[in-house]
């Protein structure tokens, strides 16, 4: 009992010395705690209900089709590669269906999607997770040719336009939600190729389909990833490919970065991802999860200490500060500078 008063008296001395500082505690621990209850509310029946992945060889997309499967999801999973699609068949229940898709030929969407329509019938689509993705070509913007661009933006920006154009009266009909994966790379642009240009395009896309399907009951959620082993960031692939560039290369724009550019740019480029790369790829298909299923998903979920931590807030800083930060990360050309 004393001990109880005591600790009275003791909060009241401390409210009273800080009332401001005490006041903002106060409002904050409430928020949470709400947000937290708010958080918690599911939707019901996911045994009646279909999602549609994209992507879902590897990464991401398999353990979110698995994952869902698990929870009684009737769970359609597209993959680019026979192999991938198997394999997942082999690893899920019979509950899960796959089919090939490749995201950046309109046809074989229009396949897909008759398939998807077949499969869920007059319930219509609950989720569609635009989640297939690439990130090579990737690297310095003077290593690389207009295609180059294309290849990924056709992939990652374009190949989720057309899926979820063609998707939506599906969706529509469900009241259902689209879950898109930008990244980090959406908000900064840390290398030159077209991997951030349509990962920014991926949340302008999803910020204007938000808008205009909010008054039919659709809704949409960007998932912003930090870095994750994955097939994205798969250092031997994008070494093989910054190597097949540098290649191709004239030899003044290899004597403008200097001979030793390459291997200095491979060496920083492998010990950065090595050091942010998370493993734990579950942090974000939790995310997908929980804007599958809460009855209040978010508009945007970041995943990973480090974009929570640092690339989000990084984006809101002053360019001259972000810059400064990424160029601490790679390493500047040393060669020969033309004037
Ligand atoms: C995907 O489709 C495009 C366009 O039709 C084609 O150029 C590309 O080779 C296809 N990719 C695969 C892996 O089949
Ligand atoms: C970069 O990492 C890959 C895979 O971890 C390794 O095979 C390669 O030798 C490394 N390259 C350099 C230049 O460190």
């Amino acid at each position: 009992m004393v001990s109880t008063d005591n600790l009275m008296i003791y909060l009241s001395e401390v409210f009273l010395s800080h009332p401001v500082l005490t006041s903002a505690l106060l409002v904050l621990t409430i928020t949470r705690i709400i947000w937290y209850i708010r958080d918690s509310y599911k939707v019901c029946a996911f045994s009646q209900k279909h999602v549609f992945i994209t992507g879902c060889d590897s990464g991401f997309g398999n353990l979110l089709a698995r994952q869902l499967d698990g929870k009684g999801f009737h769970v359609i999973a597209a993959c680019l590669t026979e192999k991938g699609a198997a394999d997942l068949s082999a690893a899920a229940s019979s509950r899960l269906k796959t089919i090939q898709l490749n995201v950046t030929d309109s046809a074989s969407i229009k396949r897909a999607v008759e398939f998807v329509s077949r499969e869920v019938g007059e319930r219509g689509l609950w989720g569609l997770v635009n989640n297939a993705g690439r990130s090579t070509p990737i690297g310095p913007i003077d290593w690389l040719c207009i295609d180059d661009f294309t290849k990924v933006l056709n992939v990652n920006l374009i190949g989720v336009v057309d899926v979820t154009l063609q998707s939506l009266p599906l969706l529509k009909k469900a009241q259902g939600r689209v879950v898109n994966v930008a990244s980090i790379l959406g908000r900064l642009a840390l290398t030159g190729g077209g991997y951030s240009l349509s990962k920014h395009g991926v949340e302008a896309f999803s910020d204007s389909l938000r808008k205009d399907m909010k008054p039919f009951g659709v809704k949409v959620s960007i998932i912003e990833p930090g870095f994750f082993k994955t097939a994205v960031t798969q250092q031997d692939l994008i070494e093989a490919d910054l190597r097949r560039l540098w290649s191709l290369l004239p030899q003044d724009v290899k004597a403008s970065y200097g001979a030793t550019y390459l291997e200095d740019y491979v060496k920083a480029q492998n010990f950065s991802l090595g050091v942010l790369c998370s493993p734990d790829i579950s942090k974000v298909t939790w995310c997908m999860q929980h804007a599958l299923t809460a009855c209040f998903p978010r508009t945007r979920y970041s995943a990973g200490w480090d974009a929570k931590l640092f690339w989000i807030p990084l984006s809101y800083c002053p360019s001259f500060i972000s810059d400064f930060i990424i160029k601490v990360i790679l390493p500047p050309p040393t060669g020969e500078t033309n004037t």
